[in-house]
């Protein structure tokens, strides 16, 4: 069941110059939410942003009514939801989409920049269960991965920078450890990191979960600017996904 609340910020962390975090009050219970879910957010005082913005939800405090979001900064509304401060009100359209399966006992999760957002939580819904992730980050640099210390208490946490600034110089998937006996693989972020994740697991045989960022604007299901070509025709990301079995999705492993 979908909800409309005006969360309170409680919280708010600058993270370089292109990541933040705002963590949100509820004003009374938060429902349950399944780890990959995304909220679609009221963008207000810009003229340009008519629409919501899409963001994932990067965390989920149940005792304390909070939930938070990683916003990388890329435009006009993510620069405008820059400028809110702990007190500001915020309006979310909440819990959005199907999330992560949570399966396995020996998951691997790699994120890439703003892709990294859900699987914080997708972590914890993890360590709920007992079992400890391995957790693949990557970025350009290691000032694009940010949010590291927050895994740490999760999983083992390893990382890998085209730039060798942070773990491994090089790609999420050229890491050594990509290739251990995971039995399940979940991962979000730039699209060409999911299809080598997706096309490896594949290969593998390994169960594997992608988390795409289609352009979207409804963030419900109703305008049909997100679809992705499955299987089974076409779906809308923001309804059916955004979290897919990789190999449900047309097409995705073929094209580079
Ligand atoms: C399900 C879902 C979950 C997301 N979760 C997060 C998250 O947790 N944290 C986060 O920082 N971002 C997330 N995004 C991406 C985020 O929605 C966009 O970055 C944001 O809408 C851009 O808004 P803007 O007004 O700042 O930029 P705009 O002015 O709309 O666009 C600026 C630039 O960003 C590009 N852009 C816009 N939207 C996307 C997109 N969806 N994918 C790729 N490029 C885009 C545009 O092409 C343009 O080049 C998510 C997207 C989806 C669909
Ligand atoms: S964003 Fe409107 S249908 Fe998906």
């Amino acid at each position: 069941m979908k909800h409309i609340t005006d969360f309170t910020i409680v919280g708010r962390q600058q993270l370089g110059s292109h990541y933040f975090t705002l963590t949100l009050r509820h004003p009374g219970q938060l429902p349950p939410i399944e780890a990959g879910q995304f909220v679609e957010v009221e963008v207000r005082g810009s003229r340009e942003v008519m629409l919501r913005r899409p963001i994932s939800i990067h965390d989920v405090d149940y005792s304390a009514n909070t939930l938070s979001l990683l916003v990388q900064i890329v435009g006009n509304g993510t620069r405008q939801l820059a400028t809110l401060n702990g007190g500001d009100t915020l309006n979310l359209i909440y819990p959005l989409g199907h999330g992560f399966s949570v399966l396995g006992n020996n998951p691997l999760l790699v994120g890439g920049g703003a892709g990294i957002a859900p699987l914080l939580y997708l972590a914890k819904c993890y360590n709920d269960r007992g079992v400890r992730p391995t957790i693949l980050l990557g970025g350009r640099t290691k000032e694009l991965i940010p949010v590291r210390e927050a895994f740490e208490p999760y999983g083992k946490v390893l990382y890998a920078t085209e730039d060798g600034s942070l773990g491994e110089k090089g790609l999420v998937t050229q890491h050594p450890l990509f290739t251990a006996p995971y039995d399940h693989i979940c991962t979000c972020g730039p699209t060409p990191m999911m299809k080598a994740v997706g096309r490896y697991a594949v290969e593998k045989g390994i169960p594997c979960e992608v988390s795409l960022e289609n352009m979207m604007a409804c963030g419900i299901g109703a305008c049909l600017c997100c679809v992705t070509n499955t299987v089974d025709g076409h779906k809308c990301v923001c309804k059916e996904g955004p979290v897919f079995d990789v190999t449900k999705l047309a097409g995705f492993l073929e094209n580079k």
